[in-house]
């Protein structure tokens, strides 16, 4: 039987061979582990082929049971949840397990007020405020499937977002702070919906007390919806194979799409990978930097830690505000024990200088963890030694939306540590490199597209409403195999270096975009005839965004058209996917079938124009070194 704690690293060898040999004995006896109204039959059921991955077999449980609930008797009044607001000045909020699960339950109440019933679609704008967590875990106790929306994302992109997965009710906030501003949300929520007639009701957070329209009969402020709930809610009973939660990802074609992740399996796979990564220990308190928004928020904010029972801490503010000490401040202020961010964060600080470091302790802090894109050596030299002394091993961890758990990663003060390398997969997890026809790429020292051959419990199960959309995304590049779109290193002892996206999806910030949605709203301005998108080397973002763009005539190619161009990528995407920069060309490299040679566009965009391979196979070959001479 395998132990849920790894405690060293002959536990981890033995756990990982068991899930390897027998991963059905392996995965039911990490799954013991939880809360379940009705134990499962059978443990998997799978096919890469169409594909048809279900996990724990008519298995019967609620997510927030174990969250929550199960929590009550020995960790009642111990702290779930730490908010840190924006403004230092204004006070944190702690809520106990207790507390935490009353107003998961008087939300949910409302909710169910307002009609929302097992398998709507309910989708979350909201700013990392508590009711962002509540909304979440209310969907999850009401077996309402969650659709959160990151609060950056424009009008256009909220629309497609609500009306793609026909979200019912909407919630959100009448607006959010940022460092020093504060930005509408609500309205944003009003233009989205004005083509989403699926949506019935909207019900609204009071974060800033801005005097905003509410519609009759539509809008709801929460607080006086909440005047009338008890804070008991009883939690609906859900099949392991029944929805969780949608979360819109990019991929290379212009449309985002919705990742399904289901209730068991995720719940087994990121408890089970929280603990074992980060080590955590009962008396720990843990932050974790993202927003709820993306999948490391949902993962690692709000159900890792609270089915482990962790106190989590969640920051509604940037790291430079008020100053480039922020984060560093707020680990003295609650003794943060891990800290888990993101490596443009850590770029980003580095350029502020070490001081803003230096002026605090950072005594509390035991663990350091990185996510979302590869981490730079100079990056997690200066995150090792400068917020960990030197004393916290620092983990990288590797996963994606569509794994729904962290993947390969050291585990803390177990595995070996080597910057920039994620590491060793994790129990569970067969990875294996490949060439471009598929064939496994054996032994270390070598170079691949990497891939995974057996399912693992939080594997993504479909994307909404187009099955054959994931078929073709993730299994039908190789045969029997899930393809992640990275390719990877393996090196002595097995350890993984990832070096990042093969397909036309750009991780600016560790945020995903794809090209081909780039291109899409940077189309929507009249002045473009076409446009070719792609990224390139980006010293605090990893990625930065560049645009080569055709205008139509009597179009002036100046910084005004670049104004504009900018614009309409914020209308369309939101801030988060700006281009860096967009150079005027007359023409782009392109095939004689019509495809635009990226890999031209890309060596140019990253200043390599020694060796950009053939270009015979061009339609017109004249126009490479057009855009090579006006490279910005
Ligand atoms: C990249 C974020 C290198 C990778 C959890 C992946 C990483 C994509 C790492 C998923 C890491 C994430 N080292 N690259 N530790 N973590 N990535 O879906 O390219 O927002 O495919 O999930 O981010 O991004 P996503």
């Amino acid at each position: 039987m395998a132990n849920f704690k790894i405690q060293n690293k002959a536990d981890y060898e033995q756990s990982f061979q068991e899930s390897v040999n027998q991963p059905e004995a392996f995965w039911n006896s990490i799954a013991d582990n939880y809360t379940w109204r009705k134990k499962w039959d059978k443990t998997l059921e799978w096919n890469f082929t169409d594909p048809d991955v279900k996990w724990f077999i008519n298995g019967k449980l609620n997510i927030t049971e174990n969250c929550l609930d199960r929590h009550l008797e020995q960790r009642g009044n111990k702290i779930a949840l730490i908010w840190e607001p924006n403004d230092p000045k204004e006070m944190s909020i702690r809520y106990t397990y207790r507390e935490l699960h009353s107003h998961v339950c008087r939300m949910a109440n409302v909710l169910k007020k307002l009609g929302v019933t097992k398998g709507d679609r309910v989708c979350i704008y909201l700013p990392m405020i508590p009711e962002l967590a509540f909304a979440v875990l209310a969907c999850a106790r009401l077996g309402a499937v969650h659709s959160v929306v990151f609060a950056g994302f424009s009008v256009n992109a909220l629309a497609d977002r609500i009306q793609d997965s026909g979200c019912k009710l909407v919630i959100t906030s009448d607006g959010l702070n940022r460092g020093a501003k504060q930005i509408p949300v609500k309205s944003v929520v009003d233009e989205a919906i004005a083509s989403c007639p699926l949506v019935e009701k909207v019900l609204v957070v009071n974060r800033l007390n801005w005097p905003i329209q509410m519609k009759d009969g539509r809008d709801i402020w929460y607080h006086e919806a909440l005047s009338h709930e008890g804070d008991s809610c009883q939690a609906t009973e859900m099949d392991s194979e029944d929805q969780l939660f949608i979360l819109y990802t990019s991929g290379s074609t212009g449309k985002p799409k919705g990742v399904v992740h289901t209730c068991g399996g995720y719940m087994v796979y990121v408890g089970y990978t929280f603990q074992n990564v980060f080590q955590y220990n009962e008396s720990d308190i843990y932050w974790c930097t993202a927003d709820i928004g993306w999948i490391t928020g949902h993962s690692y904010i709000l159900y890792g830690p609270l089915l482990q029972g962790a106190t989590t801490l969640m920051f509604e503010g940037v790291p430079t505000f008020p100053d480039p000490g922020r984060f560093w401040q707020v680990i003295d202020k609650h003794s943060v024990n891990s800290f888990y961010t993101a490596p443009t964060a850590i770029r980003s600080l580095m350029a502020s200088g070490v001081d803003h470091v230096l002026a605090y302790s950072l005594h509390s802090l035991k663990v350091l963890g990185s996510v979302g894109e590869p981490i730079n050596e100079e990056a997690w030299h200066w995150y090792h030694t400068h917020v960990g002394k030197g004393r916290c091993p620092l983990v990288d961890t590797w996963w994606q939306t569509e794994t729904g758990g962290i993947m390969i990663s050291a585990l803390a003060g177990i595995s070996d540590l080597k910057p920039a390398h994620a590491g060793l997969p994790l129990p569970g997890i067969q990875t294996l490199l490949v060439d471009n026809e598929g064939n496994e790429i054996t032994g270390e020292g070598v170079e691949g597209y990497l891939c995974i051959k057996f399912p693992w419990p939080s594997m993504i199960r479909t994307t909404y409403g187009d099955h054959e959309r994931c078929r073709q995304t993730y299994f039908s590049n190789y045969k029997n195999l899930y393809f992640t779109g990275d390719g990877a290193r393996r090196e002595e002892g097995g350890i993984y270096r990832i070096i990042g996206r093969v397909d036309d999806v750009i991780n600016v910030s560790g945020h995903r975009f794809g090209t081909a949605e780039i291109e899409n709203a940077i189309n929507q301005n009249k002045k473009v005839v076409e446009s070719a998108v792609v990224g390139f080397p980006h010293d605090i973002k990893g990625q930065g965004i560049y645009a080569y763009v055709i205008l139509g005539e009597g179009a002036s190619n100046d910084n005004h058209t670049r104004d504009e161009i900018v614009e309409s990528v914020v209308e369309y995407i939101g801030r988060i996917a700006k281009p860096d920069k967009i150079q005027f060309v007359s023409g782009l490299p392109k095939t004689r079938s019509g495809k635009i040679m990226r890999r031209i566009l890309r060596k140019i965009a990253e200043g390599d124009t020694s060796s950009l391979g053939d270009t015979s196979t061009l339609l017109d070959p004249l126009i490479v070194d057009e855009i090579a001479n006006g490279r910005l």
